[in-house]
């Protein structure tokens, strides 16, 4: 049932404010005095005790990974590492008992990730779930883990169970955080409070819809389109990028900003648009300097700003607002645009959204 909306990628990502919702329910303290994840307690000596902590995934669920990297070495500091399924599994990788591996999966189901677990199981490692689906063969084979909660997700391409994601790596974080006194009370509490308000900020975002998809109209002719970010907001343009492509057959590529003068600049021109998630956040004035250099070529800049961010107004072509957050939840909320971006594209160009051609809901083959 698509509830009223046109297509479930709709539906979805309108969701995503109530599963957020759902995933932080009984998990954050009201007062955010505490994170309490029911199905890691057990295994949380392992977690501060580790060496290492390598997170698995593939596609979305990789991107998802990459910020939860960035958080667990910002805030807990562990050493954290990121890895395809599909070449962990392959590749004879170093792993043992000291390690805690992560295995992120919406449907519990993808055969890589799954064999991936395997091997790291065989090895010795604690093994941990990030997954959706309960019940699944992801959800039976580890040790312990979390599930997302964000309800059936139909589209094929993922986007109320990435931001699940998130969410419960975000958790992760900073409960891990606070187990090994790498963070202090304040900001502990602090980041607790940012998360539970971004269901009611992502609801503020779902407002740009018709916005966004004029923006849509404008670039729907686009064959080509790079998306760029910095820190948690460069796995979120990689997202935005694969969302793209995936539902509209548009090439995009997402990079880090930073990234940008050693490549792909020779790609910009008058008709590439570039997507750069510019919040007012530490990298700011960086995202904003990459801004110059595109515009100094003729490229047409779409960029995702803090609300009231009136300074970037007049350098860009096109401008979505997203509310004030903590860049460490920013994540959350920055997707959404990018999400919706790419779903109003792919419908002006007349694509099966819900069912994009070669894709699969759930990838159970190598
Ligand atoms: C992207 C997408 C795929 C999946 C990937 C992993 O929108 O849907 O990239 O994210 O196939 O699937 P799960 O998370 O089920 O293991």
């Amino acid at each position: 049932d698509k509830g009223g909306f046109e297509h479930f990628m709709l539906k979805e990502i309108y969701e995503q404010p109530l599963t957020l919702e759902e995933t932080f329910r009984g998990r954050l303290r009201n007062d955010h005095s505490e994170i309490v994840l029911g199905g890691l307690l057990d295994v949380f000596p392992k977690l501060e005790q580790a060496g290492r902590i390598i997170i698995i995934g593939c596609g979305t669920s990789w991107h998802a990974a990459l910020i939860g990297e960035y958080l667990i070495e910002e805030y807990a500091q562990t050493p954290v590492e990121v890895e395809y399924a599909s070449e962990f599994r392959y590749r004879n990788p170093v792993i043992g008992e000291k390690d805690v591996v992560i295995l992120i999966s919406q449907s519990g189901e993808t055969a890589d990730t799954l064999a991936a677990l395997r091997l790291a199981k065989e090895k010795g490692a604690t093994v941990l779930g990030i997954c959706n689906v309960a019940g699944s063969s992801l959800a039976r084979e580890t040790d312990a883990g979390v599930y997302t909660h964000a309800g059936v997700e139909v589209g094929v391409a993922s986007t109320k169970a990435f931001t699940a994601q998130v969410a419960v790596l975000t958790m992760i974080a900073l409960q891990l955080a606070k187990r090994k006194e790498t963070i202090d009370a304040e900001t502990y509490r602090m980041l607790v409070k940012e998360l539970s308000e971004t269901p009611a900020k992502g609801r503020l975002i779902l407002e740009s819809n018709k916005k966004i998809a004029a923006i849509a109209e404008k670039y729907k002719e686009a064959v080509n389109a790079l998306y760029l970010g910095r820190g948690y907001l460069f796995p979120v343009a990689l997202e935005g990028a694969l969302k793209l492509k995936e539902i509209s057959y548009v090439h995009a590529e997402g990079y880090a900003a930073g990234e940008m003068k050693h490549g792909p600049i020779a790609l910009i021109d008058d008709n590439l648009p570039v997507i750069v998630v510019a919040p007012q956040d530490a990298y700011y004035e960086k995202v904003v300097s990459n801004i110059q250099e595109v515009k100094a070529r003729k490229g047409n800049v779409i960029a995702v700003v803090t609300e009231g961010d009136t300074g970037l107004h007049e350098m860009v072509n096109d401008v979505i607002e997203i509310p004030r957050s903590h860049l460490a939840v920013a994540p959350l909320l920055a997707v959404i645009p990018l999400q919706l971006l790419a779903y109003h594209i792919a419908v002006l160009k007349g694509c099966d959204v819900d069912r994009p051609r070669n894709l699969a809901k759930s990838v159970t083959v190598e």
